[in-house]
């Protein structure tokens, strides 16, 4: 089978997983994600093949809904990528970018590779701007979240722990997370996007915080 039949095979697959799914991590967030990761990739000297299998399949099995099984999206991926033929330094490097691409927290970071930088950092430009903001509330709503809560402050320190059994607002959640994203950012490109969607979320809160003051 060729690069470009594995990666045709893989988006079927990926398709066919991800239908129906409701929390912002659909077939689109696959879609998008894989796009950026082009695009990035474009400006370095990495692994095209690596790049675009790890994109399609990062949230193949994402540890927020498997009962916080970190390893389930690797195994998953290597049995999807071993049953196509797929060589095993590739399947390996694949693994590597599945199993570490998501944000637990910034000291937890263990991409190693250029092709998983570049997937995370794709995968970061879709949680924030326009999209990352409809995508936060659409989570809010899957987990049972409130859009906001003046009793509920930011937790701005979060442990691992924490942060994956978080019971915060979504408003809460632009300052421990989206808001940092922008100086996370490992290739200059993505820091560039990143630039103009950080901006656009702050103008976001500022009307958001003003409607939700104005007591006229
Ligand atoms: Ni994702």
């Amino acid at each position: 089978m060729t690069k470009l039949e594995i990666i045709k095979k893989t988006i079927e697959y990926v398709k066919s997983k991800s239908e129906g799914e409701g929390s912002g991590h659909d077939w689109w967030h696959i879609f998008r994600v894989w796009n950026n990761a082009k695009l990035i990739s474009k400006g370095e000297n990495s692994d095209q093949f690596i790049v675009e299998l790890g994109a399609l399949l990062h949230d193949i099995a994402d540890y927020k809904f498997n009962k916080g099984d970190e390893e389930i999206g690797g195994k998953v991926s290597k049995e999807w990528l071993k049953d196509l033929n797929v060589e095993d330094k590739d399947i390996v490097a694949v693994v590597h970018i599945v199993n570490n691409v998501s944000f637990k927290s910034e000291a937890n970071n263990k991409i190693k590779s250029l092709e998983g930088k570049i997937v995370q950092d794709a995968d970061r430009l879709d949680a924030i701007g326009a999209i990352g903001i409809a995508r936060c509330f659409a989570y809010g709503g899957y987990k049972g979240h409130s859009i906001y809560d003046p009793n509920i402050k930011p937790n701005l320190n979060m442990t691992k722990e924490e942060y994956k059994s978080q019971k915060g607002t979504q408003i809460n959640h632009f300052y421990e997370k989206l808001l940092l994203l922008k100086d996370l950012m490992n290739t200059q490109t993505a820091k560039e996007i990143a630039k103009e969607r950080h901006e656009f979320m702050e103008k976001y809160l500022e009307e958001f915080f003003a409607e939700w003051e104005d007591r006229k």
